[in-house]
């Protein structure tokens, strides 16, 4: 990412975490005025995930036990733990502590990170820039979410977008230039809070009765509001990263967006010229998991055995805040 740091930051390990009970679209067409039809075509969600017992952090912790199993990490050797999350545990300590703790992290030190549905690209650069500092050689970065317990299930606005999970990466320093974080451009607009945001319970409306009563502890979204800055910011920052190093869209093997919505996905992929099956897509299965879905797509196409070490992806998100970026990655895990 630094031109002046002797190393990038690559990908070296990656886990994830769904949980079981599946809510299908079936389900919120007994519980809202809805429509499986309606939840598909606006969309493009057909089911999502809800966590029934325990919080963010145990989801966090099984997509690290994951990639702790699976590549084999002392959890000892990780030097950082940061948490993309708009559902912390608690408001502190931080889920990253609770994590530490829970996988065995005992040298590590952390803190969660409040950026929405941008939070795992915020995340996956701060964890590059500790790596290139050259100060950190393990930093664990996850993104995780239990948006089921912030989502008002009496509002269909709202209800039938969010989904429930975890999916962690691992960074490590490469002195191999051509591989790993690459460069982001990330951006936030404070404008943009009347549009989608929580209003109760932090310090400007703790709670009180009067906050549960009028429902001020779940997400309110003006969806057509954020639909028009999400199709435009996501899309434009895209491009830009791609015109900022000089690539075509054969160049890119993948776009990996944020699954709010297909229509804003299919947008950017538009606009980057990028064909259809050159965009990694999940949102049919899990909606929208906030700080989650672009790991979570991460990690699937790559068991899926559709992403090859060298590959050339764009990551992008845009989320409450405003927050949005994009973000170049050179794919760097073998199979
Ligand atoms: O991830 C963080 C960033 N968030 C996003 O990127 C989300 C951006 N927004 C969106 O994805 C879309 O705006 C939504 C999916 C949230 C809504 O889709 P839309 O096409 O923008 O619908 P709308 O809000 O304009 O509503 C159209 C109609 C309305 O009815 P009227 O006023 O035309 O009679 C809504 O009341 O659809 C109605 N509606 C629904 N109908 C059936 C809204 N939600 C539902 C629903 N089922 N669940």
């Amino acid at each position: 990412m630094s031109q002046s740091s002797k190393y990038n930051a690559a990908i070296t390990a990656i886990g994830m975490y769904v949980p079981e009970t599946i809510l299908d679209n079936k389900y919120f067409e007994k519980i809202v005025e809805t429509s499986d039809e309606w939840i598909r075509t606006r969309t493009g969600i057909s089911e999502r995930r809800k966590l029934d017992n325990g919080a963010t952090s145990d989801l966090a912790v099984k997509a690290s036990q994951d990639l702790i199993n699976t590549y084999k990490i002392n959890p000892e050797e990780i030097d950082v733990i940061i948490v993309a999350t708009v559902t912390p545990d608690m408001f502190f300590p931080a889920t990253a502590c609770i994590v530490q703790n829970k996988i065995g992290a005992s040298n590590a030190w952390g803190f969660d990170l409040s950026a929405a549905c941008s939070g795992f690209l915020f995340a996956l650069h701060s964890g590059a820039a500790l790596i290139e500092s050259g100060s950190f050689k393990k930093v664990l970065v996850i993104g995780a979410d239990k948006m089921s317990s912030i989502v008002d299930y009496t509002d269909r606005n709202t209800c039938i977008l969010f989904g429930d999970a975890a999916a962690a990466v691992l960074l490590e320093p490469t002195e191999d230039k051509s591989l790993g974080l690459v460069d982001s451009i990330l951006r936030v607009d404070g404008t943009g809070e009347s549009s989608l945001y929580m209003r109760g319970g932090g310090s400007l409306y703790p709670a009180t009765h009067e906050t549960v009563d009028k429902r001020w502890h779940y997400i309110y979204q003006d969806g057509k509001a954020v639909f028009k800055v999400a199709v435009k910011g996501m899309a434009d920052v895209s491009y830009e990263i791609m015109q900022k190093h000089n690539l075509k869209s054969e160049d890119i093997a993948y776009l990996v967006p944020h699954q709010a919505n297909l229509r804003i996905i299919d947008a950017t992929a538009e606009r980057m010229g990028l064909s259809k099956d050159k965009v990694m897509i999940n949102i049919d299965k899990y909606g929208n998991t906030t700080a989650a879905t672009i790991p979570l797509c991460l990690v699937e196409y790559h068991r899926d055995g559709k992403i090859k070490k060298g590959d050339k992806l764009v990551l992008a998100a845009f989320g409450a805040g405003f927050t949005w970026g994009a973000s170049l990655l050179v794919w760097s895990l073998d199979h």
